[in-house]
């Protein structure tokens, strides 16, 4: 059957020319083999003894990560289905910051599972809900495992942090990271309605390679990637009373062009005194209002510039808006659009101003400030792919150190939640009916792949660690997992492998839905390619024929 019908002897045509078509289990089969290549791609990088991938992209650029989500943004994956994988880990990343990897091999297999069902005649529709039912029964398990924690219970939380960075590059100094995560969240976290909210996007990372990555700090305040515009000014300037400005510091340009006839050179002079007595009100504001630093979003005049600096005001401009937001937050002081009605009252506070060269730049810094909402941490390493890295280890570690804080409760890792949901899901299994208790006895295995993939990557033989597992499991060792170092199986609370419930929770919900969406599809119609129009006589002036490619035929 086709997308063409004959309508007395005329075929009607529905696809455009070069479009293509595959149904059935034909498209079902080939979708979830593109998704399975991407689970299999990313496999190798799960967990602390996972492999790192070495990507280049079209313009040569070489990335050098374990992170599932950059992998799979830089790969520049086209099958459809296998860019719904792409968005499982965007997803993952987006709600809690880690178990990127884990959904998405998670996923892989749920697919891989349902192949074998499809292949015993089970309707795509059956195995969909069992899994539904699965997810949703492997949530509440999770849930009722959980150990609670206090969110500010800052060595617990730290453990956390540092299961999140075992696997990456910067794993040999994951205590000090760690501590800088856990510091720079609590920092910024607030309490509201009596629960406690952070956001990650308070603690801003900066980087510059040179030095090493434990020369890293986090800075009470904001580190800013400007110079002092003035060579005038000072570098340095304690006890700062600063001014956020978010309006240019010029006069403003019309917004079309103007011309002023000027006919001797006493207008001439008239006109610039003008302009430089608007200039010099607007310092005289900012200088009324105490503020010895001046932080502005938008360009500051020359002429302002040089007023300040005979002053002693210290400016920076364009600033970023997100960095002047943070630096409200930081400093406490109030964004001002318009200087005619500021005040002491907006400026924000900061024990030091000062200009610093780091690396070769100069960077500005406002730190010391008393009770910051946002912070920044510095990254600093060898080179430019080692503070890539580090940045993205960092952004893993503050995300679960924010998922405790916002949902105090974590499970042991090493595959020990994913054992203990399978083991119960088997038996709950028992209880449903027919074809999506098959189903759901699939969905149980899938999670076996966590630790059996741990266990590949460490160079252990996978059978033996399952079959141990379950046994432990059996025996009601709900958190017997694969210790990766040791190569042993053990209790992994006891091992110090800590993991935010809310991690364990959205890997089960991004891989059942995408697993889902991709079993639901028994048709994929894809139009052809455009085309570049024709250029008349040249070697493309037949494009129009061109949509004859492969399959242009078939409908
Ligand atoms: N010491 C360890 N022993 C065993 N498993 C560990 C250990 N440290 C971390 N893990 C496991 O590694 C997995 C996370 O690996 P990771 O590479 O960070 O992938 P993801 O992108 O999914 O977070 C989790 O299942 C975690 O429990
Ligand atoms: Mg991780």
């Amino acid at each position: 059957m086709s997308l063409s019908e004959s309508a007395g002897g005329v075929p009607v045509l529905v696809l455009r020319e070069g479009s293509s078509r595959s149904r059935g289990g034909e498209a079902q089969h080939a979708n979830i083999m593109a998704a399975r290549v991407v689970a299999e791609t990313v496999k190798s990088s799960l967990g602390p003894k996972g492999m790192d991938k070495m990507l280049v992209d079209s313009f040569g650029d070489v990335t050098i990560t374990s992170d599932g989500r950059k992998i799979l943004d830089e790969m520049d994956i086209q099958h459809p289905a296998a860019k719904m994988m792409v968005e499982v880990a965007k997803t993952q990343d987006n709600e809690v910051g880690d178990g990127t990897t884990t959904a998405v091999v998670v996923s892989g297999s749920l697919l891989s599972k349902a192949e074998e069902l499809i292949e015993k005649k089970v309707h795509p529709t059956i195995i969909i809900d069992g899994y539904k039912k699965a997810a949703d029964k492997a949530l509440e398990l999770l849930e009722k495992i959980a150990i609670k924690v206090s969110p500010l219970d800052k060595e617990k939380i730290k453990m956390v942090a540092m299961t999140s960075m075992a696997s990456k590059l910067v794993a040999e100094h994951r205590d000090y990271f760690a501590d800088l995560a856990v510091k720079a969240v609590l920092q910024v976290a607030e309490k509201r309605d009596g629960e406690y909210k952070a956001d990650v996007d308070d603690v801003k990372v900066e980087k510059k390679p040179g030095e090493s990555l434990t020369d890293t700090k986090l800075i009470n305040g904001i580190v800013l990637d400007k110079e002092i515009v003035h060579s005038g000014m000072p570098k340095r300037v304690e006890n700062a009373k600063i001014a956020l400005i978010n309006t240019a510091l010029e006069i403003e340009k019309t917004e079309f062009d103007a011309k002023i006839n000027i006919e001797s050179p006493e207008q001439m002079d008239a006109f610039l005194k003008q302009e430089e007595t608007m200039l010099r009100e607007m310092v005289d504001k900012i200088v009324a209002t105490g503020a010895n630093v001046v932080l502005c979003q938008k360009g500051i005049d020359d002429m302002v510039q040089h007023f300040l600096a005979r002053k002693g005001i210290v400016a920076v401009r364009r600033i970023k808006k997100s960095d002047v937001e943070k630096l409200a937050k930081a400093t406490g002081g109030k964004i001002m659009t318009n200087i005619e009605d500021m005040s002491r009252t907006d400026l924000g506070y900061a024990n030091l101003v000062e200009e610093r060269k780091i690396g070769d730049d100069k960077m500005t810094f406002v730190e010391g400030c008393k009770h910051p909402h946002a912070v920044t941490i510095l990254i600093r390493g060898g080179t430019e792919r080692i503070v890539d890295e580090a940045e993205r280890s960092l952004h893993d570690a503050l995300c679960v150190v924010r998922d405790i804080v916002e949902e105090p409760k974590i499970l042991a890792g090493g595959g020990a939640p994913e054992l203990e949901v399978s083991r119960t899901l088997k038996e709950y299994s028992g209880t449903l009916p027919g074809r999506e208790q098959l189903a759901v006895v699939r969905f149980a295995e899938a999670l076996e792949a966590v630790p059996i993939t741990l266990a590949e990557n460490a160079g252990l033989d996978p059978i033996d660690i399952l079959s141990e597992l379950r046994a432990r499991h059996e025996k009601g060792e709900v958190w017997a997992g694969v210790e990766i170092h040791t190569g042993k199986i053990q209790n992994m609370s006891k091992a110090g492998v800590f993991e935010p419930l809310a991690v364990k929770k959205q890997i089960i919900k991004s891989a059942t839905e995408a697993a889902s969406m991709i079993l639901k599809i028994d048709d994929v119609i894809a139009a052809g390619k455009m085309k570049a129009p024709p250029t008349p006589g040249g070697p493309g002036g037949m494009g129009g024929m061109g949509g004859m490619g492969p399959g242009a035929g078939e409908y």
